[in-house]
């Protein structure tokens, strides 16, 4: 296969619908021509969460018109594109269908091979999109809405799970914390704005498994020792919001990095890469520079617009598997989807 190619990635698995055209340059960084994306916040916000099925039907509404945007942007032709790039899981089961599907047709109409992506793994390779790319190994924090996870990263394809949560995730701890203290959807930045205005100090939270052995989180009793203290504060809550969000994400936070610097510690490497939506939290990163900085550790994080899910990701974890020789592209344009999928099990698969 040439070494110049153009790829399309599209991104559906949750409420975003992201499309962009990554160009692979030889053995270098793939480039980011253009990316568009459309969130589906306002339209959940009402029901305080994602609803699956109109997830499903607004991708279908977007994909195609957000296509058409980024080729434009880029200058470029849907004859140009070389590979179509997917989101294969994990994932809503309805929501990857669509981006799975149409990835499909337009691989078949324009006789282009197809790719199915491993979301994660396109949260993970999202810095080398940025001014200050890593290199591998490294160790990998990523936290997102669904996913807590420490993983050390030989290279392209090659994962191994050093820890993760073994309840809920960061990003959801985040939400869930938000709403008890009466913030809309999705909670995380809402709860990191109103936290600015807050005392960290204000209130002792629980730092789960901070001093055990373990790599591993647990964010579930947290938000219960969230929603004990706000039952406590009574009428004085409303007073009180910003010190109590600010406390929380301070626990999370203190959690993160303590488990990024044993990590760290354990497998003896020098570099951090941070991704996923919490990565875009700014206290997570001033905390993580700083005991970094301390430690003799370079983070590397994803520009702030490519934290939260977007299509540029999985355009650029499909041009780096084919770079890398771990994955081709294919003609059978038979797709399935992978709504649960551990992101280790690529190791196999390389
Ligand atoms: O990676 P992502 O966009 O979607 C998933 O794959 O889950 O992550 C979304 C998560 C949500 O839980 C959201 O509240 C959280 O990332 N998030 C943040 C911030 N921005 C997004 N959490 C804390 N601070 C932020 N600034
Ligand atoms: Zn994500």
């Amino acid at each position: 296969m040439a070494t110049d190619l153009l790829v399309l990635g599209i991104e559906s698995s949750c409420d975003e619908t992201g499309v962009a055209l990554v160009r692979t340059q030889g053995a270098g960084t793939p480039r980011l021509c253009a990316h568009a994306l459309h969130s589906q916040v306002a339209m959940h916000e009402a029901y305080g969460g994602v609803v699956p099925e109109l997830a499903s039907r607004d991708h279908i509404r977007r994909v195609l018109p957000l296509a058409r945007q980024v080729l434009a942007e880029a200058g470029q032709t849907l004859a140009e594109v070389d590979v179509v790039a997917y989101t294969r899981g994990p994932g809503l089961a309805g929501a990857l269908l669509v981006g799975a599907g149409v990835a499909c047709a337009l691989g078949a109409a324009l006789e282009r091979p197809v790719l199915g992506v491993h979301h994660l793994e396109g949260h993970l390779l999202s810095p080398f999109l940025g001014a200050d790319p890593p290199r591998f190994p490294f160790v990998a924090l990523l936290v997102s809405g669904g996913h807590t996870q420490l993983m050390q990263v030989a290279g392209v394809g090659r994962y191994e799970l050093l820890g993760e949560t073994v309840d809920d995730a960061a990003g959801e701890a985040f939400d869930k914390s938000a709403k008890l203290l009466g913030l809309g959807y999705p909670g995380g930045p809402a709860l990191a704005r109103l936290a600015e205005q807050g005392d960290a100090a204000a209130f002792k939270l629980p730092r789960p498994l901070l001093r055990s052995q373990t790599l591993d989180f647990s964010f579930a009793g947290l938000k219960t020792a969230v929603l004990v203290q706000a039952k406590k504060l009574g009428s004085e809550l409303e007073a009180r919001r910003a010190d109590l969000a600010a406390s929380t994400e301070a626990a999370i936070v203190e959690v993160l990095v303590a488990k990024s610097l044993a990590a760290l510690r354990r497998t003896g490497l020098d570099r951090l890469v941070v991704a996923g939506g919490v990565g875009a939290n700014r206290v997570l990163r001033r905390r993580l520079d700083a005991a970094c900085a301390r430690a003799g550790v370079r983070v590397h994080y994803p520009e702030l617009q490519l934290c939260t899910d977007n299509g540029a990701m999985i355009a650029l974890a499909a041009a780096m598997r084919l770079a890398a020789g771990v994955q081709s592209a294919n003609r059978a344009y038979a797709f399935d989807v992978k709504p649960r999928w551990p992101l280790a099990a690529l190791n196999e698969s390389a």
